[in-house]
This record gives structure tokens, sequence and C-alpha cells, in this order.
């Protein structure tokens, strides 16, 4: 059976690539990881498992487009059905974005809507919220506004520290991406409009119990 191709993104640790690679999915092969720093931890684990990696140094380029554009023809080499970022720290072109529409997705360390962006466990804490989670949410224009198509929940503790939190977000992390992959690779997953579906049912309110 052909197995369903992806190709993940990194730029730093790449513990979620950890996750996806040691879920060992049957259904999916992980065509490359590319990631645009060479010290990025992740592309260490990836070639210890045989996977292909790339770097594609943003710095050499001297605009986001011409570093999107080069990164699109990277990708394309593979043929992936599915463009995974995995702590990809680099925003990404309107043009990038349209040409992967319906299969680019993305971790983010928040329960999206809530803490777009950067810093998320720290202004968490500084919000003195009870709930904190993580995202996986198809890639749009706009930063970290894609539909959702899973979270998890964590409890945040009066004693926590970023450092605490992260990790107990992270463990979700680890958890809800595969599955996300997975569904994918399984034709079950679908983007309608700004919809997202599962086995032809709207994803009304995000979460884990499905
Ligand atoms: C993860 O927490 C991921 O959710 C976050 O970066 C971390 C990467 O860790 N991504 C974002 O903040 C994207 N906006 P990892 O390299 O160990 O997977």
């Amino acid at each position: 059976m052909k197995k369903f191709p992806i190709v993940i993104l990194i730029s730093g640790r790449g513990s979620n690539l950890k996750a996806i690679i040691d879920a060992k999915d049957p259904l999916i092969e992980i065509k490359a990881v590319i990631s645009n720093k060479s010290q990025a931890g992740g592309l260490l684990y990836a070639k210890q498992n045989n996977i292909k990696t790339e770097v594609l140094n943003h710095k050499n380029f001297k605009t986001r487009l011409e570093f999107d554009q080069a990164l699109q023809i990277c990708i394309d080499k593979y043929q992936p059905e599915l463009i995974v970022l995995a702590g990809f720290m680099r925003i990404l072109s309107a043009e990038f974005v349209n040409h992967y529409q319906k299969r680019i997705i993305n971790i983010h360390p928040s329960l999206l809507p809530t803490f777009k962006g950067l810093h998320t466990h720290k202004r968490v804490l500084e919000a003195k919220i009870k709930q904190h989670g993580a995202s996986v949410h198809f890639l749009t224009e706009e930063l970290d506004a894609g539909p959702v198509i899973i979270q998890a929940q964590v409890p945040v503790f009066s004693d926590d520290n970023e450092d605490t939190l992260a990790a107990r977000v992270l463990n979700e992390e680890h958890r809800i991406y595969p599955q996300a992959i997975h569904w994918f690779a399984e034709g079950r997953l679908k983007l309608r409009g700004q919809q997202v579906f599962l086995d032809n049912q709207i994803i009304e309110v995000p979460n884990e119990t499905f």
C-alpha cells in the first residue's frame, strides 16, 4: 500500500517531530524534514531515523518571498500530500500558504483562538488563567488563526512556572499532533471553507474526545 507522504518543517528542538517519528504510524511516510536552522536539534533525530533532511537558511535570502519560494521548491521535490509545521518559527507568506491550501497544518501552544503569537505560557501565567493547552490547526494567511482540528486542555496550577506549564502542554502536543496527522492520512479530515470536517461531521467545538 502506498504510504501517505508528508514533509515536516522545524526550526529547533524537534520534540513534536520526535513524537511523530516515534508514533511509527504505518499510514505515513515522512519524506523529508526541512529546517531553516542548521543547528535545529530535530535534524539529528531525523537522520538517526533515516529520514532525509534539508537546511534552508532564511538568512541567505534577501526577502521573505524569495525564501518562501525556495522553500516551496524544496518541499515540492518530495511531492507531499501534507505539510506539517512542527515548531517552524517563520511567518510564511500568503503565496506560500495558498500554494498548500488545505494541506498544511501547524501546532500552537495555546487554546486558540486565545493566546496567538509567542510566549504563550508566560502570558497565560500572567493572565492567571486556569486552563491552557495546545491546538492543531490548518494554516491560513493570518497568523495562528486557521480552523482548529484538535485541542487538548491542561490545568494551570498556582505553583506553575513557565517550564512546568510548557512541559505539561508539550506532553499533550505530542499526543494530539500524531493523531491529527493520522486522521488526515486516513482521508477523514477535510477543510471546506473555514470549517473542519471529521468523517463528514463538522468539528464544532474543538476538543480531544472524538
Ligand atoms: C512547540 O511548543 C510548538 O507548539 C511551538 O513551538 C514548540 C516547538 O517545540 N510552536 C509555536 O509556537 C508556533 N507558533 P519542538 O521543536 O520541541 O517541537
